[in-house]
This record gives C-alpha cells, structure tokens and sequence, in this order.
C-alpha cells in the first residue's frame, strides 16, 4: 500500500522522476510544485510551445568530437545549464537547498538559491560544494531589509544577483487555498491523512526537522523575523518596484547582475539600459500570471533586440535535453531548470538532482549530434523550425 522506492538507475528520464516525486510527496505538496496559477495555462503553454518547435538537422558534420560547455557571464561551465531558485526545497527533502547546491557543483553548473530559501546563504555557501552560486532577490515592502540581504549576499562572496521582477502580487492558487498546503500551512484533517499515507516523506524529511526542535524558516527573507512567513504568512511583496528599484540594486551590487521574469523585448532593453549583465526569460514557471505567453515564444525577439547588448537566459517548461538545445538554438546561453530538479530532489536527494541533470546531458549530446553540431556555440536559429516557419512554407 505505501510507496516503496524504484530504484535510481530505474528512472530514464524527466517525466520518470516526476512519476516518483508524486508518489513520495503528499498529494497537495506535489500539486504546489508541478502546478501554476488559477488553470495552469501558462504552465501548460511552457511546454506546449517546445513540443510545436521542429529540428532541421545538418548531416556529414563529422560530430565525433563533441562538447557541450558553456561560457557564462565570463566563467566556463560544463553544460549551458543552471539551477533555477525555487523557494525553500528543503520541504521536498531534507536540506534540499544543500542536496540541489552540491549536486549543481559535481556538474559544474551554476545554482541560484532563493530569497525564499530555508537555509541560510552562508550554510550554502559553506557547504553547498564549489560550484557558482547566485543570489535571487524579491524586493519586500521594506527596501532597506531587501537591500540589507544584498549586502548580504555580497560579504558572504555570491557571484551574481538575480533580481526576480515578476512576482509582485500573490500568485491565485486555488488548489492550495482547498488542500491548505499554502504558507502558513493550514493544517486540517486532509493534509494529516495525506502526510500518513506518505510516511517516507514524513519520516524523511519532516520527522528530522521536528526531531532538531522545528520546522525551518526562510531564514534570508527580507522580514524582520525570519519565522513570521510560517506563523504570520508571507507578506506582501513590493508592488512599487520599478526601473529606479533596478538602478538602485545595480549601484548596491558590485558583481554580475541579473533580471528575471522578462517576456518583453523592450524591457530587455531597458534592463541592458539600466546596467544588467543578463536577464533571464521567464514566467515563473506559470506560478504568477496565468495566460502568459510561452518562454520560448518569447526569446526570438528578445534575442533580435539584445543578444549582442546582453546575456540572455531562459527558464519554463525544461523537460529534456533537445529543449535546451532549442532554447540556445534561439538565442538562449543557458537555460535553468525548476520542476525538471524538484523532482529528482523529491524522489532522491541530491543524488536524483545528479542523475536528472545526467540524463539531460545524454539527450542533449544526442539531439546536438544529430544535428550535425559539435558544440553547443554552433547551435543557429536555422536548426530550428517555428510553427509560423511551418505556415510561411505552406503558403
Ligand atoms: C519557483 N520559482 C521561483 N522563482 C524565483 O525567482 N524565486 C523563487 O523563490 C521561486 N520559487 C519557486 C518555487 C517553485 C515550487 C517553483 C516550481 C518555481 C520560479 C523558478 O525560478 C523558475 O522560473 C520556474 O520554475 C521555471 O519553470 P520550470 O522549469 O519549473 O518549468
């Protein structure tokens, strides 16, 4: 009757991990990762949109000797892939931002840990492995605490800023208003029953923390006390903020300096205007706007405007390895990557994490070589064919 673990060479893809994490977590815990807002439009649109992209392959490229390394904001890693922030995963496992941080450094990508983490920015640091590691900001109503974690993040030696700006408002999730998986966690009969039938997860991951004296708190959020967020709920966030709220944190932050949330070319501008080393094409993974247009429908026109000004990234809807070479294919340097890692956290730990981001790596070695390319920088937009391609030549 309970879930008993395959084991991890049994899992061959994305969607095998995602199949395990559903049955390790609780059912509204999984619902709060694998879904969006309101009908989960956005989030299905992600995903939609990769599958409506074709490949138009080159042949005879002698490919045998391949690479797929990445030069990102000036540092070499070994796949164009990054670890995207997603709040606090040690919900998921036990210490998830140390599982996802370790596991990110044997790859040799990047990880960007949250605002919202559960584990401090120097625990990460400390014990995270060697790999980079990035900083997301949410700006809250107080600016000076918000500017306070940039200071932060700077002493304790992150890399980069990620300065996420299109979550201002609280996302409409209705399925976790009725499941009461929201935060604070409403605990009533159906979570209790939910988390029993999940004793594994239970066990594993929530009965450590209870047994060390508690639940962990978002111990970086900009909030006067960390533990409000499970008490009080997290407040709201700052809905005031603008291109001045930009100018300020690059004049407080010395280093790389990122923008997430971007769909709009002419804000691609603005962020290149305002002084960001690269922006992240994103829409949260669909948890904010329900409706908002596809990722990667997004970057053709925003790599037009900006690729030679700025970097350019991409996030939503990674499943596998021949997403990420469309995503560069079109324009993106790196793609990162939310749900595809939460459910290899979820089901394994770090060593899921590990062998999510391998199988991507061995979809992808085989998607750039049969398309006759021998490293990821000879990826072009020809190699790729759009739907409105497909109707031009019809026509
Ligand atoms: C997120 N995301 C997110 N983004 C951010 O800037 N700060 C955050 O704390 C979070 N938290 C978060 C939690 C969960 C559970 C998810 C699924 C996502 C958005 C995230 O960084 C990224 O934009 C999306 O997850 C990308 O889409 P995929 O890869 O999940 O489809």
């Amino acid at each position: 009757m309970f879930y008993r673990p395959p084991p991890l060479q049994a899992m061959h893809n994305i969607a095998d991990f995602e199949a395990a994490a559903r049955r390790r977590l609780p059912r509204g815990l999984f619902e709060y990762i694998a879904r969006g807002a309101e009908d989960d439009l956005a989030v299905r649109a992600n995903r939609d949109a990769f599958e409506d992209i074709r490949f138009r392959p080159r042949v005879l490229a002698d490919v045998s000797r391949r690479r797929l390394d990445a030069r990102v904001l000036d540092r070499q890693f070994a796949l164009p892939l990054g670890v995207a922030p997603t709040g606090p995963p040690s919900f998921l496992w036990y210490q998830g931002e140390l599982a996802l941080a370790r596991a990110a450094s044997r790859m040799a990508i990047p990880m960007i840990l949250s605002s919202a983490s559960a584990m401090s920015m120097d625990t990460v640091m400390r014990s995270g492995g060697e790999g980079a590691k990035w900083f997301q900001l949410y700006m809250s109503g107080d600016r000076a605490l918000s500017l306070a974690l940039v200071d932060k993040a700077n002493r304790v030696g992150f890399d980069a800023l990620v300065f996420t700006v299109d979550s201002i408002v609280s996302p409409n999730r209705e399925f976790a208003a009725r499941s009461g998986y929201t935060v604070p966690p409403k605990i009533n009969p159906r979570i209790a029953v939910e988390a029993l039938a999940s004793p594994r997860w239970l066990a594993g991951t929530i009965g450590r923390y209870v047994l060390e004296g508690g639940l962990p708190a978002m111990v970086d959020y900009p909030l006067p006390d960390p533990r409000d967020p499970l008490k009080h709920g997290i407040p709201p966030k700052d809905d005031s903020i603008s291109w001045e709220t930009l100018r300020t944190i690059r004049k407080a932050w010395p280093r790389k300096l990122i923008v997430k949330g971007i769909l709009d070319p002419r804000d691609a501008m603005a962020c290149a205007d305002a002084g960001a080393d690269a922006i992240i094409v994103s829409n949260h993974g669909g948890l904010v706007l329900d409706g908002a247009m596809a990722t990667i429908d997004a970057l053709p026109a925003i790599a037009e405007s900006v690729g030679e000004r700025i970097e350019i990234y991409l996030d939503g809807g990674i499943r596998r390895g021949s997403d990420v070479i469309k995503a560069v294919a079109l324009g993106a340097k790196a793609v990162f990557l939310g749900r595809a890692l939460l459910f290899g956290l979820a089901a394994f730990g770090e060593a899921g994490v590990v062998r999510a981001l391998e199988l991507l790596r061995a979809e992808m070695d085989r998607t750039l070589a049969s398309l006759g390319c021998s490293a990821v920088g000879e990826l072009t937009r020809d190699h790729v064919v759009l739907p409105g391609d497909r109707y031009a030549q019809r026509s």
